[in-house]
């Protein structure tokens, strides 16, 4: 297939574009680099052997992707594009909105003036708030309570609203748990710009000398060591569920939701130490007060994924930092040095 990457630079597309040239797809990606470098892309071409095409460009210009879906026949969208930090988002919720929700909407017209109607969406567990009980299941209701996580649910809305009104969409959202890892060679990995938001890239850059020491957000939680638990899942199992959606939507119309997660949570404890395993030694660290919004504990019930897709994560915890030790060590400064 003739898939576009919207985003496909950034940490999820680079390693999903692996997968796909791998399964032998052609990869055309779109990314205006407001997060990325290009030279991710050098490397997926270096891993694969295999080479893309790169088009620098912002998914609101309608135009322009209307041009990259007919100049390259694209059969399928993978739709990465967007802004993800949460407390950003709390501060300029007009541009996570512009960004997300209209730049989602500017897509799916130029796919509707081409005619490409099968989309793959990153969704988010974050979409599913504090009214669901962990493990999360699709079916349970959302309540996602900052700007980011509500351009999720409305973008969700949106497609499901485009499925009903025209059985020629095929449309998978796919609800990531929490990403990390890299991919085993090193060579691609997550670069987050500024102080990082999350608990693994910021591990990475304490053990690299970057920063000082993590401050674990709480130990009070009703949780068995009292920190927070998160469902942690390998960024190659990730890509993976991308491509089998994808082969999916090729035999099956409509709406389709997926978890994407390993069904098991993890402490920020026991991150921690997993992390001080791979780099084999401790890691400063301090326990600080509890970050606003932070719920205590969830993961993902994945089984619809098994059932429909035969996805199953299949990488460790231990094999998640032990593959991010080594792109951060190999890479201490990112994609910029
Ligand atoms: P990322 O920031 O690394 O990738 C997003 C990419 O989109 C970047 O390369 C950025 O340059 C590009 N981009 C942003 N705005 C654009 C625009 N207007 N036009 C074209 N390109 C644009 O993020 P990621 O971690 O790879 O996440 C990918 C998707 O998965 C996002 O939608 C994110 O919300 C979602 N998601 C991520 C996580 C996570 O923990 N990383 C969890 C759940 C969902
Ligand atoms: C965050 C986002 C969520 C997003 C998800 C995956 C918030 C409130 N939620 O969730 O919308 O979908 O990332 O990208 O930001 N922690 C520390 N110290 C740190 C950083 C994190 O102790 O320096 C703890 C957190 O309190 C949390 C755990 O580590 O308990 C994981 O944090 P993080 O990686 O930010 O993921 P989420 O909180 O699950």
């Amino acid at each position: 297939m003739d898939v576009l990457l919207t985003g496909g630079a950034g940490y999820i597309g680079s390693h999903t574009a692996v997968v796909l040239l791998e399964a032998g797809h052609r990869v055309v990606v779109l990314d205006d680099l407001s997060n990325a470098s290009q030279e991710s892309l050098r490397r997926v071409e270096e891993i694969t052997g295999r080479s893309l095409t790169f088009v620098r460009g912002d998914m609101l210009d309608q135009a322009l992707v209307e041009r990259v879906l007919r100049e390259h026949g694209i059969d399928a969208v993978i739709h990465f594009a967007g802004k993800k930090a949460v407390g950003e988002s709390t501060r300029v919720p007009l541009d996570y909105y512009s960004v997300n929700v209209a730049g989602t909407l500017s897509l799916l017209r130029a796919m509707q003036a081409t005619d490409v109607r099968t989309i793959v969406f990153s969704s988010s567990a974050t979409v599913y708030g504090e009214l669901a009980v962990a493990p999360y299941l699709e079916k349970m209701p959302r309540d996602a309570f900052n700007p980011y996580g509500r351009t999720k649910e409305h973008i969700e809305d949106i497609l499901t609203d485009v499925g009903a009104a025209d059985d020629r969409w095929r449309i998978a959202l796919l609800r990531y748990f929490n990403p990390v890892g890299a991919h085993p060679s090193g060579r691609i990995g997550e670069d987050p710009q500024g102080i990082p938001n999350n608990l693994v890239p910021f591990i990475a850059q304490v053990a690299v000398g970057r920063r000082e020491k993590l401050v674990v957000f709480g130990d009070d939680y009703d949780t068995p060591d009292g920190t927070c638990v998160r469902d942690y899942l390998h960024v190659m199992d990730l890509a993976d569920g991308h491509v089998r959606a994808m082969d999916y939507l090729a035999d099956h119309g409509g709406v389709h939701i997926w978890n994407l997660g390993t069904g098991r949570g993890h402490s920020v404890l026991e991150v921690l130490h997993s992390f001080e395993k791979a780099v084999g030694r401790p890691i400063p660290h301090e326990v600080g007060p509890r970050r606003p919004g932070d719920i205590a504990a969830f993961w993902a019930d994945a089984s619809q994924a098994l059932t429909d897709l035969g996805w199953v994560a299949t990488k460790s915890l231990d094999e998640m930092t032990a593959d991010h030790w080594r792109w951060q060590q190999q890479n201490p400064d990112g994609f910029a040095a």
